[in-house]
């Protein structure tokens, strides 16, 4: 639903409408507030007074072209975190794993294909890479292949470089972190630690928008984590959105969503299995 422009603020609400069709993310007026803090810095760069002048030239073309994209990541909210939700990587790799590996043959591992598709600076993926390689120790035989895919390139850049403030790996366990991150002799990484090259090897991160009708991506996934993003999309974006992800799952293939989100779920092709966890007919 487009609402009638405010007189006061004729330029937030177009931008408002704008984020709304490039992203899906609605922004109800009562986040105004929200909007304006996360602008100021660039209203501060352009030397302007207000929101509402920024926008006027953000919407009017005259800021540099790469302005919107730096804007769009800006109002993205990334928040994430290593282990978030646990239960969904327990369910990982007690139940898919296993039904992975059963696929395989001797000497045929089958491959595990996991898509993190709002990934944020990775440490979805990267927790379901660990997640799956200790089940590899354990004795589950099956290879895996994890894509995380963001909006912002900002994000997928992070990701790719796999480089955590040790204040963001309090929630990784102690043994997994020895195991699956280094810290680096260089001053300018100090107090970070970067994800080990074997786990890297089999994580790729790519920019994404869920908005796009198509998305490049193989269509016998394993399991999708959407999870903690179909609570910015408006109730026609949350449907589409999952209507197309469900077409990338293998028969069989799970949709994991955030604990707040299970609600919003309602796809012909998706049953649920538990609160927060559908699977493909
Ligand atoms: C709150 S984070 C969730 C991260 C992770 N899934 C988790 O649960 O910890 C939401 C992410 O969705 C991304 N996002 C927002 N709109 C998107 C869109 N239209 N397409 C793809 N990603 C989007 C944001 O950039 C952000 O990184």
């Amino acid at each position: 639903m487009i609402e009638a422009a405010s007189p006061k603020t004729p330029h937030r609400d177009r931008f408002r409408e704008l984020i709304r069709s490039l992203t899906g993310i609605s922004l109800p007026p009562s986040k105004v507030q929200m909007i304006d803090q996360r602008l100021r810095r660039r209203v501060v760069a352009f030397g302007l007074t207000d929101t509402e002048s920024y926008l006027e030239q953000l919407l009017g073309g005259s800021l540099p072209d790469n302005e919107l994209r730096t804007v769009i990541d800006l109002i993205t909210t990334n928040t994430t975190s290593f282990f978030r939700e646990p239960n969904h990587f327990d369910f990982l790799v007690e139940t898919i794993a296993p039904k992975v590996a059963a696929r395989g043959r001797p000497g045929r591992p089958a491959r595990l294909k996991l898509w993190s598709a709002a990934s944020s600076e990775g440490a979805e993926a990267y927790t379901a890479a660990m997640m799956l390689e200790e089940a590899r120790r354990g004795g589950h035989d099956f290879d895996f292949a994890i894509l995380g895919t963001d909006l912002s390139e900002r994000m997928v850049e992070r990701a790719n470089a796999a480089v955590y403030g040790t204040d963001q790996l309090t929630t990784v366990p102690p043994e997994l972190l020895r195991r699956y991150f280094l810290s680096s002799r260089d001053p300018g990484l100090a107090g970070k630690a970067r994800v080990v090259p074997d786990l890297r090897r089999r994580v790729k991160f790519r920019n994404l928008n869920l908005m796009d009708t198509r998305y490049p991506v193989d269509r016998d996934v394993d399991v999708i984590f959407l999870r903690n993003i179909l609570i910015y999309f408006d109730p026609a974006t949350k449907e589409q959105v999952v209507d197309r992800l469900a077409g990338h799952l293998r028969p069989g293939g799970y949709l994991i969503v955030g604990h707040a989100e299970s609600m919003v779920v309602r796809c012909s092709a998706l049953r649920q299995v538990k609160p927060t966890i559908f699977q493909k007919n």
